[in-house]
């Protein structure tokens, strides 16, 4: 039988960034994922990060083509009613975002992961924890045809939405809190350059739509979309004529078109399981939390739930001290709240959710006030480029 210290269950961001980060402080773990390296290196998600997640990237010492291939961005920009409002987060909260694609952190994890020889199991098929309310928690899996098990002192569940670990605890332990919206994001990421060289959030009579970029010559755009959409109904000129239209004029002459190389669907949802331990099992990022991409939450809020755990993990090697494992739950969902209430705001101003013209007022009226009001757009800047952390 294997041993490790700490196992984590899958190699999106979460599980590699909390394994590179146990690495540096000579705590041994083994990544388990059950994709393909390829098929995990490929997802295309999100794209802007906050200040403190790209900072933690550094201390994973993960920096350098971080630092020179991101777009610092200093605003974004709110469209509605034919114009558009910029929001300057430096001027209002001192602090920037920095565009940079999923895809390449998670490139950049993989390769530093590779590089030191890290114990990265990809194709690890059925994989199952049991006894993680033991002092001797074990996880079993197949690889390559053969059958493992592995003990270990502690289980990351950073296996997602869909992961196992979660749904490995039994019923009762877990409260669970959802909130599902009637659409969807229909994305396309194309080699064109981008309309501004900042993001357009604009809310329009027929639908949200979003204007961003992995650089400044690959554009990432959405449209709101119904849930029920086929991917095969929307041809790249349908997109292309659907997000103009819910662009104000300028900014819809500026779209350079081209074709896709990637067009894909996601359902927004909020989700929130408490609380985020059960004995030696913590759940990690989107195994915990769901957040609609409005806010662009998901990936930082991952980022912060490894942040606690392996501050916690580290204390724990080092001097016995249990209290920061305690605490990890408490500390993660407090941060996880706030962001899936920052993300349900920004997603319920800015699409549409029925043909009541009264609730397109209402938004239009929330949106005027904001873009007039200091304190409101203080508000948002705060959140967007993400709040500070507890000490
Ligand atoms: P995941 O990335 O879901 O990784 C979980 C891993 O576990 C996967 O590799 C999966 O294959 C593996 N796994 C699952 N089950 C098992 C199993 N049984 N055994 C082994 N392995 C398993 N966030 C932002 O911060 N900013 C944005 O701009 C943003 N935009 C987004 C846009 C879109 C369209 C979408 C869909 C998401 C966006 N997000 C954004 C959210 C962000 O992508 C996620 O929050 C992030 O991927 C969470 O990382 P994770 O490692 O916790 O989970
Ligand atoms: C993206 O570029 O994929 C993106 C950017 C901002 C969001 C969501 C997604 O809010």
């Amino acid at each position: 039988m294997d041993r490790t210290q700490v196992a984590i269950i899958g190699a999106g961001p979460s599980g590699l960034l909390l394994s590179q980060l146990l690495y540096l402080n000579g705590i041994d773990n083994i990544v388990l994922e059950r994709q393909s390296r390829e098929h995990v290196a490929g997802r295309i998600r999100a794209g802007v990060l906050e200040q403190g997640t790209v900072e933690l990237l550094l201390k994973a010492k993960l920096g350098e083509r971080m630092l020179s291939e991101r777009l610092v961005h200093d605003g974004v920009s709110l469209a509605f009613a034919g114009r558009s409002v910029r929001v300057d987060l430096k001027a209002l909260t001192g602090s920037s975002v920095s565009v940079y694609g999923q895809t390449e952190v998670t490139k950049d994890l993989m390769d530093a992961r590779t590089a030191a020889g890290a114990k990265l199991m990809f194709e690890a098929a059925e994989v199952a924890v049991a006894d993680f309310d033991s002092a001797h928690p074990k996880v079993r899996y197949r690889h390559n045809g053969r059958t493992h098990e592995l003990t270990c002192d502690f289980i990351a569940g950073c296996d997602g939405y869909h992961g196992v670990c979660r749904q490995s605890i039994p019923q009762g332990a877990l409260q669970t809190f959802e909130r599902t919206y009637p659409f969807g994001w229909l994305g396309i990421l194309a080699d064109v350059p981008p309309a501004s060289h900042e993001l357009i959030y604009s809310n329009h009579a027929r639908g949200f739509a979003l204007c961003s970029m992995r650089s400044m010559t690959r554009s990432r755009y959405y449209v709101q979309c119904g849930l029920d959409e086929k991917l095969e109904a929307w041809s790249d000129a349908r997109f292309w004529d659907e997000l103009r239209v819910r662009l104000p004029d300028e900014i819809a002459a500026a779209v350079i078109t081209g074709p896709s190389i990637e067009k894909s669907i996601a359902p927004l949802r909020s989700f929130v399981v408490e609380p985020l331990r059960f004995g030696q099992l913590f759940l990690v990022g989107d195994a915990a939390h769901i957040v609609p991409p409005t806010g662009a939450k998901g990936l930082n809020l991952a980022a912060a739930d490894v942040r606690v755990l392996y501050q916690a993990l580290v204390e724990y090697y080092r001097t016995s001290r249990t209290d920061l494992l305690e605490r990890y739950s408490q500390m993660a969902l407090r941060r996880a709240w706030q962001a899936v209430r920052f993300s349900w705001w920004f997603t319920s101003i800015m699409h549409k959710f029925s043909d009541d013209p009264f609730n397109h007022r209402l938004q239009l009226a929330e949106l005027d006030y904001l873009s007039g009001s200091t304190a409101a757009l203080t508000s948002l800047a705060e959140n967007y480029v993400g709040l500070p952390f507890e000490v």
